[in-house]
């Protein structure tokens, strides 16, 4: 451009304004698409049969009993969503210190898992793995001394993560953060003959205030009380770290990492993409979901707009995929189908 005679590439004779002055000119300029095969749906599952009860603090989202899991994940798939990620709300009487219940071929998420397999053998279910959501303390792993230990914890998410292979989930999340996960679940599932089961890594998971939501909607609030969970996820100052953490379950076995959240880690998304041309994804996590509906629902600014902004501002950044609870409306806006709620 620089050797190009006059005023050649500058204003006037360039004008940025002229490819965005008609939908079609924008539409073929476009850079980046969001399609509903960017989405991965996450749910929250209760106890019961025909349940569905309003997560408060997420406008819009429910807990549901599995069988109603079952079809929701139907119309899901047929919306062209390929996959859905189940978090449990365990009652509390089945939370222990040492999270049991996570062992329990019975239990809550294995039921969900078994169910949506069922009804819709052909959609890909992702299961987390960490014991929040068993546990009486509220902590991702055992504590001992007041503190989360590492080794201990890995082997029982090993044994979680079997249980939930064995209900028929393809996809193990481990969003626990501690040292060496990726590397022992790899192990842990060849040597049971899990060899296709894919590792979605919570590679880069800050410790953040933006799982408030969440926290209430799975019980794990109650139970953390004053508690955080500083000493395994990561400080939101860091950037390098994350590229580390990331390296290193790319080296124990990871075939997809994630980031989260999402919306405040964009550069992060952003790097390791960059750096590791994997299949990168970016957990658009409770808070950021509930910041954008309740502003919707107050009118102070168009929700579902911000929606659709937000999630293509995650495929700009790099994100291969998303996980949302918001994935269902997005997926009609998308279709041009209007959403009832
Ligand atoms: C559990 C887990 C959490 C989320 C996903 N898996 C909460 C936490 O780490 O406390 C948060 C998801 C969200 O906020 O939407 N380890």
């Amino acid at each position: 451009m620089a050797n190009l005679p006059g005023t050649f590439g500058r204003y006037p004779t360039t004008r940025l304004r002229r490819n965005r002055r008609y939908g079609w000119s924008r539409r073929l300029v476009a850079e980046n698409v969001l399609t509903p095969a960017d989405l991965i749906w996450t749910v929250f599952v209760r106890p019961g049969k025909g349940e569905a009860e309003p997560v408060s603090s997420m406008p819009g989202v429910e807990r549901v009993s599995a069988d109603v899991l079952a079809e929701r994940a139907r119309e899901a798939f047929d919306l062209g969503i390929p996959a859905l990620a189940v978090f449990p709300q365990t009652p509390p009487e089945l939370k222990t210190p040492d999270g049991d219940e996570a062992l329990n071929p019975g239990n809550l998420v294995c039921e969900a898992v078994r169910a949506v397999k069922n009804a819709v053998p052909d959609m890909g279910v992702v299961c987390d793995v960490a014991l929040d959501p068993y546990t009486s303390h509220g902590q991702d792993g055992l504590v001992r001394d007041n503190y989360v230990v590492n080794d201990e914890t890995v082997e029982i998410l090993c044994r979680q993560a079997i249980n939930q292979v064995e209900a028929g989930c393809d996809v193990i999340a481990p969003s626990d953060m501690m040292d060496g996960r990726i590397g022992a679940l790899r192990q842990a599932l060849d040597a049971a003959g899990h060899e296709e089961t894919l590792l979605l890594s919570y590679a880069a998971k800050f410790a953040s205030v933006f799982y408030g939501p969440f926290r209430d909607a799975v019980g794990s609030a109650t139970s953390l009380g004053q508690g955080d969970k500083r000493t395994y996820q990561m400080d939101p100052a860091n950037s390098d770290e994350a590229l580390r953490e990331v390296a290193l379950d790319i080296e124990e076995g990871a075939d997809m990492v994630m980031i989260k959240p999402g919306m405040p880690y964009l550069d992060i998304v952003r790097r390791v993409k960059e750096s590791f041309s994997l299949p990168t994804y970016v957990y658009q996590v409770s808070g950021e979901y509930a910041m954008l509906m309740a502003a919707g629902e107050r009118g102070w600014l168009d929700g579902e707009g911000a929606i659709m902004e937000s999630l293509l501002g995650f495929k700009r950044a790099g994100a291969d995929g998303i996980l949302t609870y918001a994935a269902i409306r997005a997926a009609k806006t998308l279709k041009g189908i209007a959403s009832d709620s």
